[in-house]
């Protein structure tokens, strides 16, 4: 398959207060000498997107957000909209984790209506998808990634615009990771399933790996075809945690 530049990126999820952009800036001074190869991204809670982008002006290390609206603008109290995520300085978000569709309902037909709205603001979509365990169980696990993908990604996605990241549910958090010929089956179905839907912008697409990477597993992790990056929640938070995954990669 074709060479596909990698991006690594943090999940900080509901951690992070102004005290902890330090690590935002020691992250942003150690991706520095990896910028060649691949690109970086943090995405820290809302209210640290301004921040974090001021501290990180002029490094390679880019900052995003971790949801957004499916609305552009309006009364929607409690909402943030991808141009805000933009005019803050945010360059990408994350739509479809599954801490928003299991956690917070939100269906695929939602998640790719985020993904529309993030695009058209100008930031890059990074669309997540993933099994339960019970549907891994149940030998389910194609059928539901085939099924978010067709349901959550935007019929119009280009490879420049969208990211895929694949973070089976069971893995998040926990330590648990498929095996390296599991993800490297399922990274294949999903690009299979991506270039059925997309043609020839599939094919160039990002497809992230998540769930319980970490220092000791990433390289293994990131010679698998079609693992074109990771999405990187616990160990983001530590600057040397994330610094020795990118090395690995
Ligand atoms: O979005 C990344 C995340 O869900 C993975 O979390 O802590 O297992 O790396 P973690």
């Amino acid at each position: 398959s074709e060479k596909i530049r990698p991006l690594i990126a943090g999940n900080w999820k509901m951690n992070g207060l102004v005290h902890s952009l330090s690590e935002i800036a020691l992250i942003a001074e150690g991706v520095e000498g990896h910028s060649q190869r691949l690109d970086t991204l943090i995405c820290p809670p809302a209210t640290l997107l301004m921040s974090a982008g001021a501290k990180t002006a002029g490094t390679t290390l880019a900052i995003g957000a971790q949801d957004c609206s499916s609305e552009t603008h309006g009364a929607y109290t409690g909402d943030v909209s991808a141009a805000m995520v933009a005019d803050s300085g945010g360059r990408a978000v994350i739509v479809g984790h599954s801490e928003r569709r299991q956690g917070r309902g939100e269906t695929s037909a939602d998640v790719k209506r985020k993904a529309e709205r993030a695009v058209e603001a100008g930031l890059q979509a990074i669309i997540c998808i993933g099994e339960t365990e019970e549907e891994m169980l149940k030998g389910a696990t194609q059928d539901v990634l085939l099924r978010q993908l067709q349901e959550s990604v935007p019929a119009a996605a280009k490879s420049g615009a969208v990211v895929i990241a694949y973070e089976p549910v069971w893995a998040i958090g926990t330590g648990r990771t498929p095996s390296i010929d599991n993800i490297a089956g399922l990274h294949a179905f999903i690009r299979t399933s991506l270039i059925d839907l997309l043609g020839e912008e599939g094919r160039g697409m990002r497809i992230l790996y998540g769930g319980s990477v970490k220092p000791d597993n990433a390289a293994e992790i990131a010679f698998i075809d079609n693992v074109n990056g990771a999405l990187i929640g616990g160990a983001s938070l530590k600057a040397n945690d994330f610094l020795a995954i990118v090395k690995a990669f």
